[in-house]
């Protein structure tokens, strides 16, 4: 029986910092939000990926789908896991994602139906070059976002990310500092975007929100 109290779900997210990301996508194609997620989910994510790594359960990230998928550590050095449910932190994370997805539905007229991401760690030395997450006309991918774990990122840590407007290098839009809790969306298929060279191992959740695009058949499979 209902004793007449209002539903009360915990949020683990700056909901008031919703509307900014919004009017950043629609006016600048990215939106960089500091202190966008509760630290205690912060840090309890970055534990879960640094244990992952100590027991090597990362698996090196490659570059290209199916069959054409390769190890190119000239062009990107992370290693990855899926987030999958598992722990009751990514369960957090990925409710959180669930209703920046609607948020984004309901202003941007999106219909965006699914979101997915994995654990990235960069050991020092390590960088992603110059990229985009999908390409126009077969984007199944259509907002990227990070979320960035490691706390007191040092001035000289490296390990930005880099977002650019076109190909040229002289384009650059933004540099993220990769501290905890900073969460940044962009437009998947139209912001180029690199990692420099991290000085310290570099923890995050790289995601996407997707579409159901299937088009001529081909469907983007995952990696
Ligand atoms: C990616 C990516 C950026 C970052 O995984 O596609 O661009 O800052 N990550 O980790
Ligand atoms: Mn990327």
């Amino acid at each position: 029986m209902s004793i007449g109290l209002p539903h009360q779900r915990e949020r683990f997210y700056n909901a008031a910092a919703i509307d900014t990301l919004l009017d950043g996508l629609v006016e600048h194609g990215f939106a960089i939000t500091e202190h966008f997620l509760d630290a205690e989910l912060v840090d309890a994510l970055r534990e879960e990926l640094f244990s992952l790594e100590r027991n090597a359960a990362l698996d090196n990230a490659g570059i290209g789908r199916g069959n054409e998928h390769q190890l190119r550590r000239d062009i990107r050095g992370d290693a990855i896991r899926w987030l999958d449910q598992e722990s009751l932190a990514q369960r957090r994370y990925l409710a959180v994602m669930d209703d920046v997805r609607e948020a984004i539905n309901r202003g941007l007229y999106m219909g965006l139906f699914e979101f997915e991401a994995h654990f990235a760690h960069y050991p020092p030395g390590t960088f992603y070059k110059k990229h985009l997450d999908s390409f126009r006309g077969r984007a199944n991918r259509v907002i990227s976002s990070v979320l960035y774990l490691n706390r007191d990122w040092p001035a000289d840590g490296g390990g930005e990310m880099a977002l650019y407007a076109s190909d040229d290098d002289s384009c650059e839009l933004g540099r993220v500092i990769p501290e905890a809790g900073t969460f940044v969306c962009f437009l998947s298929d139209t912001i180029p975007h690199e990692v420099l060279p991290t000085r310290l191992p570099r923890a995050s959740i790289a995601g996407w929100f997707r579409r159901n695009a299937s088009l001529g058949g081909v469907v983007d499979p995952d990696h």
